[in-house]
């Protein structure tokens, strides 16, 4: 049989392009999800840009019977671990539902994995374990620590992972900390779709260039960076999908744990994106300066460096394309 890679969370935003990617380079990818935050519709789009079947099962990944199962069923070689709720503003009005999903997520593959024998793990992880970041650009040795429940499940697991190794030298796992992602594939066929209404900046952009919101309310304008808006490190989705098919080229031939930034290591304000999406895409992105929003920091971008120098990846799409397929993939949504 041949060996496969377990991509939970597969049918999201990251997974979708992350499947399309892993299909792309070769793989056997097996999907489970449970469509909390996606719709099975995207299978079939995975289908058409890869032209290549799509197993998915329906599963949450805490079901330690069905996990299992599937593990029985089909041979798995490695994991990609993306399943979890990432809603930052939920996780501080209903923490325990946020540590008992993810970290039981983690868990319970951790487990089953080493049931299995499987000792190939890549893990989503994301920039808001640094909190308020003490150096920027950020290295990965940067000192950790959040500023909200969703991001302690990050670290957590990150750190559940990291004891794992530990006590397994023949496990491999990739800890990969991801900036902002955004944009969509260029086919226009997957993209970000949330089922809860947008809060993060290209969504919130997208929805009122598309008429669906009268207005962008820009969180703050005096934070100490040139135009006052705060900068983040944009990475397009696509990069970010390369970023996890180099990483588990590397799991694959090494072992032992890495923690990996996944950026552009270039900032981006507020205006800088919503002038560029203007631009582009020709379209009016209306907006007022609002206060500031409750733990955002003035600036959050990458070191890129190790990515570079274990992974031989680079992230080498620009703003302009980030804005470009963000706002294609809306009008298809939208249509
Ligand atoms: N912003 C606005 N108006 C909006 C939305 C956002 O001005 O309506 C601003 C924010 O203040 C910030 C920038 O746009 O300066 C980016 O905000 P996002 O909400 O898009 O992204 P964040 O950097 O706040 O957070 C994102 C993810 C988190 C992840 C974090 C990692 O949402 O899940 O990056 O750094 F943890």
């Amino acid at each position: 049989m041949e060996k496969g890679v377990l991509l939970t969370g597969g049918a999201g935003f990251i997974g979708s392009h992350v499947a399309v990617a892993l299909i792309n380079a070769g793989y056997r990818v097996y999907i489970v999800d449970n469509y909390a935050n996606s719709s099975p519709d995207v299978l079939d789009r995975i289908e058409r840009i890869t032209g290549t079947p799509v197993y998915c099962t329906k599963m949450d990944v805490t079901d330690r019977v069905s996990l299992r199962n599937l593990f029985r069923c089909v041979s798995i070689e490695s994991v990609i671990h993306l399943a979890g709720f990432k809603a930052v503003g939920e996780s501080v009005a209903d923490p325990l539902k946020y540590y008992r999903n993810n970290l039981e997520a983690t868990m319970m593959l951790l487990d089953v994995m080493l049931e299995h024998g499987v000792k190939k793990l890549i893990f989503s992880s994301s920039a808001t374990v640094y909190g308020s970041p003490e150096v920027v650009p950020i290295p990965e040795t940067a000192r950790t620590g959040c500023t909200n429940p969703y991001g302690w499940t990050k670290l957590m697991s990150e750190q559940m992972i990291l004891d794992v190794c530990t006590a397994h030298p023949d496990f491999s796992a990739i800890l990969l900390r991801y900036f902002n992602p955004v944009g969509a594939h260029p086919s226009g066929l997957i993209g970000e779709s949330p089922s809860q209404p947008p809060t993060n900046l290209f969504p919130y952009i997208c929805s009122v260039a598309a008429g669906e919101k009268d207005k962008l309310l820009i969180f703050g304008n005096d934070y100490p960076t040139p135009d006052g808006t705060g900068i983040r490190d944009y990475i397009h989705i696509e990069d970010l999908a390369a970023g996890h098919v180099s990483a588990m080229q590397y799991a694959l031939e090494h072992t032992g744990s890495e923690i990996i930034n996944l950026g552009a290591g270039q900032g981006y304000s507020v205006l800088d994106v919503i002038h560029t999406f203007e631009r582009v895409n020709n379209v009016h992105v209306p907006y007022e300066i609002a206060s500031r929003r409750p733990g955002d920091v003035a600036v959050c971008c990458a070191a890129p460096d190790k990515a570079e120098r274990l992974l031989h990846w680079k992230a080498a799409r620009s703003l302009p394309d980030m804005c470009r397929d963000a706002w294609r993939w809306t009008m298809t949504r939208t249509r």
